[in-house]
């Protein structure tokens, strides 16, 4: 039997029903077409799929959709500010921080809970805020290089 599902996705309220086993990586992808959360291993281990509840980095494939009920999300889709992009984004597109993207958006968000909870993190903190997320590309110094000129301060919010 389904369940109501209320949540708030990137500012957005959403009241849905939704089976008890449904994955929120599911609902964000097939139900809200947020389809920038991409689903990789779906068993916890890429990072492909993380998304913040509730200002926490999570793997969206490790949790049930009902057990996110009454909370607030943000996915990749809501750190661009209309078509201005989050200094995360403009950091990882000028830093050579993707290759083949596919992680890209799990890095973006394990990226952001990291500086939403710790915003001057070590290289070391970076490194383990992004331990989680796997990249085959990258080598991951790129993407540390690009966490480390947003702490910096080197990119600004845009207004
Ligand atoms: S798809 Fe969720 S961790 Fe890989
Ligand atoms: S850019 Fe290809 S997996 Fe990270």
């Amino acid at each position: 039997m389904k369940k109501e599902l209320k949540i708030k996705v990137n500012g957005q309220p959403y009241d849905l029903f939704v089976k008890p086993n449904t994955l929120l990586s599911e609902v964000l992808r097939d139900d809200l077409g947020l389809t920038g959360t991409k689903r990789g291993c779906n068993s916890s281990s890429c990072g492909a799929c993380t998304v913040m509840l509730n200002g926490m980095s999570v793997k969206s494939c490790s949790v049930l959709a009902i057990q996110a009920n009454g909370s607030e999300l943000v996915t990749v889709e809501g750190l661009a500010k209309g078509n201005k992009l989050s200094p995360l984004q403009n950091a990882f597109l000028d830093h050579g921080s993707y290759q083949c993207g596919f992680c890209t958006p799990g890095m973006l968000m394990s990226s952001k809970a990291l500086l939403t909870e710790n915003p001057k993190p070590t290289k070391e903190e970076m490194k383990e805020g992004i331990d989680g997320n796997i990249c085959r590309c990258t080598g991951y110094n790129s993407i540390i290089r690009a966490i480390t000129a947003v702490v910096k301060g080197e990119y600004k919010e845009a207004k």
